[in-house]
């Protein structure tokens, strides 16, 4: 089950060249991206009403979208606008269109009720412009995991001890403890640790020497986005509510996870830095690294699902599930208010 009234990344945009049909398929639905004239990106139903063929079968025609089958032609609200050797269109000769959105150089669509998509309910991304900030653009792998894998992940601090010791982990995150925020839009696990050794993967870059205060915020907003916040400042001058030292080393990492189906999920990031805002080569390192990274979490959390789906034996939670299934449980709860009749039923 997904929360439909939301936006999703449908892709990155320029993997919608102009006239180029790009299928994509999101909460199980298929749909067919494409271009207009001007530039504009339309989203229709990837299914001719006819036999169903895939409209990203056809052809663009103008702004319209030719089947390939049959030249039934659809414009970008999904109006039928011609059935070759038909005196007339039949009224249910029509497709789905979604709204679409571009921002952060990725294409959001809208999954529920047309009436209710808002642009600025897009996820927002708190430095995006400030030209102080570097980015590194990031790319897109598919999981096969549910996208709740995902978010219990990027809800879990402590996992970097394991998963990711070449890179974010150090030894100080097996222990410290855990705090846990619960808002209206998310819930937020994060930590202090104080005087430690600064993880290899950030080590390169931080302006002061030596033992560092390390903060991890990991935060995910409903239903499946996140941004991970990495924080290093002198050792003893951190800590919350405290000014930040001015050698601050910051790290946003912005992750978007769309559910392909429930089976699979297409993860969209990018990072965006505090220094260094055009340096390509401090992008491309850190572009690199984090890709490595997260190839280290697909392994795990491909191998989790399919772990959990075929379990013969029960599993159990740990202390630090908190933040993970309070999300889950409130985002459960937004699905089921979404749709109450479907859920009483399953
Ligand atoms: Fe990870």
């Amino acid at each position: 089950m997904f929360l439909k009234n939301s936006w999703y990344v449908a892709a990155w945009d320029h993997e919608v060249a102009e006239k180029e049909l790009k299928p994509v398929k999101l909460l199980g639905e298929e749909i067919v991206l494409y271009r207009t004239r001007n530039g504009v990106v339309a989203a229709l139903e990837d299914a001719c009403p006819h036999r169903k063929l895939p409209l990203s079968m056809g052809r663009i025609k103008g702004d319209d979208i030719e089947c390939g089958y049959h030249g039934l032609t659809f414009d970008c609200t999904g109006t039928c606008t011609r059935v070759p050797g038909a005196e007339k269109i039949p009224h249910v000769a029509r497709v789905r269109s979604y709204p679409v959105h571009e921002r952060y150089g990725l294409l959001w669509v809208w999954m529920g009720d047309p009436a209710l998509a808002d642009i600025s309910k897009i996820f927002a991304v708190e430095h995006w412009g400030d030209p102080a900030w570097g980015v590194n653009r990031g790319e897109s792998m598919t999981l096969e995991c549910n996208y709740l894998y995902m978010t219990d992940n990027l809800l879990d601090p402590s996992h970097v001890a394991w998963v990711h010791q070449s890179s974010f982990g150090n030894a100080a995150a097996e222990e410290a403890p855990l705090e846990t925020t619960v808002g209206t839009d998310g819930v937020t696990v994060w930590r202090w640790m104080i005087d430690v050794e600064p993880a290899p993967f950030y080590a390169p870059f931080l302006q002061f020497a030596g033992k560092c205060d390390r903060k991890q915020h990991y935060e995910v907003r409903y239903p499946s986005n996140a941004i991970i916040k990495a924080i290093f400042v002198p050792a003893n001058t951190g800590g919350e509510g405290k000014p930040l030292h001015e050698d601050v080393f910051l790290m946003d990492s912005y992750n978007f996870m769309t559910p392909v189906d429930e089976n699979h999920t297409k993860y969209y990031w990018f990072q965006m830095r505090n220094f260094a805002p055009d340096d390509a080569e401090v992008s491309q390192r850190f572009a690199t690294s984090v890709r490595g990274a997260f190839d280290e979490d697909r392994v795990v959390l491909n191998a989790v699902h399919k772990g959990m789906a075929n379990k013969r034996t029960p599993n159990l939670d740990l202390k630090i599930d908190v933040g993970p299934l309070r999300f889950r449980r409130n985002l459960a709860k937004m699905i089921e208010a979404e749709n109450p009749l479907q859920v009483a039923a399953e």
